[in-house]
């Protein structure tokens, strides 16, 4: 009965943690219910297993204080820009846990109280087998996620039939064991699913790891449910269709705002279009506006409202401070200076929201797309940091354009936009951007912490 209040208690925290971390001012309340929840989760199953003597509560506490401390300490060194990798990696640990579970119930099912008059039952043999297959693509899945973010591995191209095929061996054999509770057959799925995890991430492209991350992320919350079922543990329940339900949730919403389906972003496609690739090599010789920092400072110093959009290319040139100390100097002048984020600029949820905490710009500056998109058109200054994709009308209006249908930041109906970046080039999805060459447009060539520092000088 205290376990159950326990539990439910602990369930409900992880419940007020997501919602705490869905907006930035109250993502430290998140994680402290997160924490909260966690540490209740322990004591409870403490309390449920009834682990007695001074040795078992020794190892316990061992283990907690070494993972604990393992992860406190990657937690505190990661940098901003490493997080996604942190994540895969950590992602990789959960699929390896619910492959352990499922081997421990499966060798032997007795302790779990799993076993009737006809042997085990048929419901948990199927909670194992799935449990365990997805367990092992999230750990195998996670570590290819891992390398590619972190730019230790480039991927290979995996003929489509390679996976069809692991697949239906995986699936053929969970049938054979839930039908036969042979183990080999466990056995041998589980290893055909640690390497059909490697072989299914391995061709997607790097920019598209972060859905990935968040998929697999979502298949480690259905495998602890799995296990959850099996195990008769309602947290791990609870927890597993948390995590699976927002894993899967959160790459909906970052292939809806990219428009792109999953199954294209798990299939490697749409990344880039050749024909797009080559419309932009003609576009480069059609005019554009060339200014320089002294340019720009004369207008930014002239505007009286400027919405900042960053993109990728901040990330990339780390120019958050000196966006910081450049707005700072406008504000100080009395010009409204506002961020506007869309919800794929970057490489991943969140990231130039993370990006502008660390360089302390203020939440209340930071605006999402649907609540900043209509000022655009009574702006002054558009200056638009390195982000490319995130403004292409394209997206509007050119139905054959592999980002069309994607929502954009209307940057081009202020009275003047400003592009840092260091070439005409495309961005992410190859798409040239018409805007670079429009009349209210004004290019500011280099990298864009470089430029930012260069305009603060001659502010
Ligand atoms: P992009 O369209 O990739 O544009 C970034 C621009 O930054 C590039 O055009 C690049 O131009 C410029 N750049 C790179 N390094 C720079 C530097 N040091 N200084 C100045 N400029 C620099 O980025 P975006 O507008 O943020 O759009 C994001 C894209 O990623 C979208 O297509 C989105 O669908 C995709 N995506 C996003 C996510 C998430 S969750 N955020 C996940 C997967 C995919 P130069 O090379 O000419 O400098």
């Amino acid at each position: 009965m205290v376990v159950d209040v326990l539990y439910l208690i602990a369930a409900v925290c992880f419940i007020f943690a997501l919602k705490g971390l869905s907006s930035p001012q109250s993502a430290s309340h998140g994680n402290y219910c997160g924490i909260a929840g966690i540490v209740l989760a322990c004591v409870a199953t403490y309390i449920s297993v009834g682990i007695s003597g001074a040795f078992h509560t020794l190892n316990t506490l061992i283990a907690i204080a070494i993972g604990g401390g393992i992860g406190a300490c990657i937690a505190t060194r990661v940098s901003m820009t490493d997080l996604p990798q942190m994540v895969a990696g950590f992602h990789s640990l959960v699929g390896l846990a619910a492959v352990f579970v499922a081997f421990s119930t499966c060798f032997a099912p007795e302790l779990f109280e799993i076993v009737g008059l006809g042997g085990v039952f048929q419901s948990s043999l199927v909670e194992m087998g799935l449990g365990s297959a997805i367990g092992a693509v999230t750990f195998s899945g996670s570590i290819i996620a891992f390398l590619k973010l972190d730019g230790l591995y480039k991927g290979n191209n995996v003929p489509v039939f390679i996976n069809a095929f692991l697949l239906s061996s995986i699936i053929c054999l969970l049938t054979y064991f839930v039908t036969t509770e042979c183990t080999s057959a466990f056995i041998i799925l589980t290893l055909l699913a640690f390497i059909f995890g490697a072989t299914l991430i391995a061709p997607i492209g790097g920019a598209d790891m972060p859905v990935i991350v968040s998929m697999l992320n979502s298949y480690s919350g259905w495998a602890t449910s799995g296990i959850g079922f099996t195990l008769h543990n309602d947290l791990l329940i609870i927890t597993g269709a948390i995590v699976g339900s927002s894993g899967a949730i959160l790459s909906y919403i970052m292939c809806k705002g990219m428009n792109r389906s999953l199954l294209d972003v798990i299939s490697g496609g749409g990344q880039s279009n050749s024909s797009n690739k080559s419309d932009n090599q003609s576009e480069v010789s059609r005019a554009y506006k060339n200014g320089s920092a002294e340019d720009a400072a004369f207008i930014l110093k002239n505007a009286s409202s400027v919405i900042i959009v960053p993109g990728y290319g901040m990330a990339t040139s780390q120019a958050q401070h000196a966006l910081k100390e450049m707005g700072d100097i406008m504000q100080k002048e009395g010009v409204k200076v506002r961020y506007a984020i869309h919800p794929v600029a970057g490489r991943m949820p969140g990231h130039m929201n993370v990006l502008l905490a660390e360089a302390s710009v203020p939440y209340e500056d930071v605006c999402e797309l649907d609540e900043i998109n209509r000022d655009f058109a009574s702006c002054d200054v558009a200056y638009v940091v390195g982000a490319n994709d995130v403004t292409n009308p394209a997206a509007k209006h050119d139905c054959s354009s592999s980002i069309y249908g994607m929502p954009i930041l209307e940057v081009g109906k202020a009275k003047t936009v400003l592009f840092l970046k260091r070439s005409m080039g495309a961005g992410y999805a190859g798409v040239d951007n018409e805007l670079f060459y429009a009349q209210n447009t004004m290019m500011l060539l280099g990298d864009a912490k470089k430029t930012t520092e260069d305009i603060i000088k001659a502010l």
